[in-house]
């Protein structure tokens, strides 16, 4: 029996996060260059949307760069910019043959002309595909997202646009950058590491948080099959209690 087998088709989580993390410690056990750890990475993305999709997951959405992550080395970010503009070239035709629609969340302007101009090309190409939604959130973090939000309505607010008793949650969630995608069910993190590192903190208020030992590029579609059988095991309360979310 496959794993994929395990899984609970009608329970299937609709959206999946992931912080994709431990390509440099990857690399550096094969005594190579983090670099190197990254462009492996790239096969784990595949091999994770191929899986995701083939469950039936609807949105895939991929923590690929921080605003933090602009503090690394210049090298490596430059590296990581250069990998992101020939990833999305070489699996243009891929995307759209899987029904992939790309997305992207972030600050997209900080990012160099050519990739936003890559980016912003692939999204227009595969913006009439609707099997399955990846958003990539580049140069992004939850606080700065926060800080947008707040900005926009602060400016619709003093435009008399808005009346601030009006304001609900819903209305904060128009102008953050996911508006549009359902918040995440379940949120995994690779590598080990057990924390969010600012991503999509208003998002998954109510997500199941998955973590495991396996390094990014080593992970393959039995890893997700494994994060989604450990999500459908679980019970979520939405704080009620067992007897009336699960009547016996
Ligand atoms: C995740 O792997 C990829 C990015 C953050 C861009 P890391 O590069 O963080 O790998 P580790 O955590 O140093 O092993
Ligand atoms: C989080 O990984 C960001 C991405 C996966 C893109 P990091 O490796 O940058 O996070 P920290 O520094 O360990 O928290
Ligand atoms: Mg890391």
């Amino acid at each position: 029996m496959e794993l994929s087998d395990k899984i609970d088709r009608a329970r299937v989580p609709r959206h999946i996060a992931v912080i994709m993390d431990g390509n440099g410690r990857w690399a550096q056990r094969q005594g190579e260059m983090r670099v190197v750890g990254h462009s492996h990475g790239v096969s784990a993305v595949r091999e994770t949307l191929m899986a995701a999709s083939e469950v039936g997951v609807r949105y895939l959405t991929l923590y690929a760069f921080s605003t933090e992550n602009w503090n690394r080395p210049q090298a490596e970010v430059n590296a990581l910019m250069d990998l992101l503009v020939r990833t999305l070239m070489s699996e243009l035709d891929s995307l759209n043959e899987n029904g992939v629609r790309l997305n992207a969340i972030g600050d997209l302007d900080s990012l160099p002309g050519d990739c936003r101009e890559t980016l912003q090309q692939a999204i227009d190409r595969t913006s009439m595909n609707d099997r399955i939604t990846l958003t990539l959130a580049l140069s992004y973090s939850a606080r700065w997202e926060m800080v947008r939000m707040v900005r926009r309505l602060a400016e619709l607010v003093r435009t008399g646009d808005i009346d601030p008793a009006d304001i609900e949650e819903t209305t904060l969630e128009e102008h953050l950058c996911t508006i549009g995608l359902p918040d995440p069910e379940l949120l995994v993190r690779t590598s080990g590491e057990q924390r969010i590192s600012n991503f999509l903190l208003w998002q998954i208020a109510y997500a199941e948080l998955y973590f495991t030992d396996v390094l990014w590029p080593d992970f393959k579609k039995d890893d997700l099959f494994a994060a989604i059988i450990a999500y459908q095991n679980r019970e979520r309360r939405f704080g009620k209690i067992s007897e009336q979310v699960s009547p016996q």
